[in-house]
């Protein structure tokens, strides 16, 4: 079998999903493969809160049936990312007291209305520096304080008893700054009861780093916490230098050979652990990291013709 998910027994098999891709090849491709979706964008703030007193659930809706539909998990993503924050939030015109209420009123909304049909949600994306692993500064974190993100989860745990609840964040699987502030994070939640079911590493990687050793070893700092991990946004550059014009050969079998190393590493994790492996799109052409890095790249599994690539065999090798 040459199926994602056929192939990964122990865990779920994630794509990054658009409404506006939910027909033809991509339908096919997406029921053939995965068995979770995750919403590129339109299940952030900014979509289903985009003006004050008006939440628009119109595109989360679509992604919440269509995995329904099609037998699929819908993991959330994400109710509060910094990146994705209406600028009505940021303009806040109300008091710290006001705003707090509203936000808890977003999470409590959100959360509730997809009650048992939702696995899991990220919570909070995003909330830590690169540089010195401090809480970013944020609209959140300037109105609510420091605890924001313990509020967040608070709020999404009475909201929905079952669902699983994720904090989510990029350069995890390296920086080991920054994944002490989460590992940080974890102790304090499990200190204060405060709900948290498990992280997500966003696994925006490349050819040639993070080692299989780093990524492995901060991959279990994390499972050693008893804490479930996810994979959640996989991509592997190939050209984060900008030395290639076109996908060669050569850098086609180090990503492949990354990926494999990922899923090796993700494979082996405690079952207790163990959530699910997201890709971030499906064809190199649809991938955000181009725009990200401002030049060329061919990052995920399938070219823009739908022909499966090395990555993809790079994968099921890793099983
Ligand atoms: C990106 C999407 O891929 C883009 O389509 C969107 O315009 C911006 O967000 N970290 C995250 C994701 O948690 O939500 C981001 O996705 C990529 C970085």
């Amino acid at each position: 079998d040459t199926a994602l998910k056929e192939v990964a027994e122990s865990f779920h098999v994630g794509m990054a999903v658009i409404t506006e891709r939910l027909n033809g090849t991509h339908h096919e491709i997406y029921q053939r493969e995965y068995n979770q979706i995750t919403a590129e964008w339109e299940m952030k703030m900014n979509i289903m809160y985009p003006t004050e007193g008006r939440y628009d659930f119109t595109a989360a809706d679509q992604l919440v049936d269509y995995a329904e539909a099609n037998g699929m998990r819908i993991h959330g993503h994400a109710l509060i990312w910094h990146a994705a924050t209406p600028t009505w939030v940021e303009d806040f015109a109300g008091t710290d007291e006001e705003f707090e209420t509203m936000v808890e009123d977003y999470i409590k909304t959100t959360v509730s209305r997809y009650k048992g049909r939702i696995v899991s949600w990220d919570v909070v994306n995003e909330a830590v520096n690169d540089s010195n692993g401090e809480l970013r500064n944020t609209v959140f974190l300037q109105r609510m304080g420091a605890d924001y993100i313990q509020k967040c989860f608070q709020w999404a745990r009475e909201a929905d008893p079952d669902v699983l609840l994720f904090y989510n964040d990029y350069n995890l699987c390296w920086d080991q700054t920054k994944l002490g502030t989460v590992l940080n994070l974890i102790d304090d939640f499990q200190t204060n009861n405060v709900p948290l079911d498990g992280v997500g590493f966003q696994m925006h990687i490349s050819y040639n780093g993070p080692s299989k050793a780093r990524i492995a070893e901060n991959t279990k700092l994390v499972t050693d916490k008893g804490v479930l991990l996810h994979y959640s946004e996989l991509d592997v550059k190939v050209n984060p230098d900008n030395d290639i014009s076109e996908l060669t050969e050569e850098r086609a079998f180090a990503q492949k050979d990354k990926v494999t190393e990922v899923v090796e590493i993700y494979n082996a994790i405690p079952e207790g652990s163990k959530f699910a492996l997201t890709i971030w799109g499906l064809r190199d052409n649809e991938s955000w990291i181009p725009n990200q890095q401002g030049h060329a790249d061919w990052a995920l599994f399938y070219d823009e013709d739908f022909n499966i690539k090395k990555a993809h065999t790079g994968f099921l090798e890793g099983l």
